[in-house]
């Protein structure tokens, strides 16, 4: 029970609780937003397979998350559950678009509560990394760098727990013109490796 409060969901004012399943990742207070495979045109090298997907499978969910819609004010904070989907186009496993923020000096915590991932960062400059993801560990996206949840897993989906300032404001375009330099693979063992973006403009 809360003590001298409204119970009022969203309240950026006097301060809220809200509910994440921490099997599922959902909330009751906040359907997520959806990415299909659709909506993923050019995110993927392998586009034959890419094509071969939906045209066999038909549209494929391949991530979802939060958007709280929390106003974008400098001092407040955004969050939310991100859950990418296990698969692969071709030998690329799922991922989500990944973003710069607009506002490039700002970082964003991501809590790994289950799954198997890896988020992989690089900066405009062209240094990278692609960081582990566990359940129980705690990443840190640093300032200027962009950032893209992968599943490595073949079953699980994995989920983390995401908070960010809410004036950053995403960049999708950025990746979504020049993608990354560096791609996630399975190197047909089921094992991740790095490769070079063929695609990389
Ligand atoms: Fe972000």
């Amino acid at each position: 029970m809360d003590f001298n409060s409204e119970n009022k969901l969203f309240d950026y004012v006097r301060g809220f609780t809200m509910d994440f399943d921490l099997k599922q990742g959902q909330s009751s207070g906040k359907t997520t937003t959806k990415r299909f495979l659709s909506q993923m045109k050019g995110m993927f090298a392998d586009e034959e397979a890419y094509r071969k997907i939906l045209e066999e499978k038909g549209d494929q969910l391949v991530y979802e998350f939060h958007e709280l819609g929390v106003p974008e004010d400098a001092g407040k904070l955004s969050f939310g559950v991100s859950i990418c989907y296990p698969g692969k186009v071709g030998d690329e496993y799922y991922m989500t678009k990944g973003h710069f923020h607009c506002i490039l000096d700002t970082a964003e915590i991501y809590y790994c509560f289950s799954g198997h991932g890896y988020m992989l960062l690089e900066s405009p400059e062209g240094d990278w990394s692609a960081l582990e993801l566990l359940p129980g560990k705690a990443l840190y996206v640093p300032q200027r760098y962009a950032h893209r949840s992968i599943n490595v897993d073949p079953v699980e989906p994995l989920r983390t727990f995401f908070v960010y300032g809410a004036d950053s404001g995403h960049d999708y375009g950025t990746i979504e013109t020049k993608g990354y330099r560096k791609l996630l693979v399975d190197d047909g063992t089921c094992t991740p490796k790095i490769i070079d973006n063929p695609k990389w403009k």
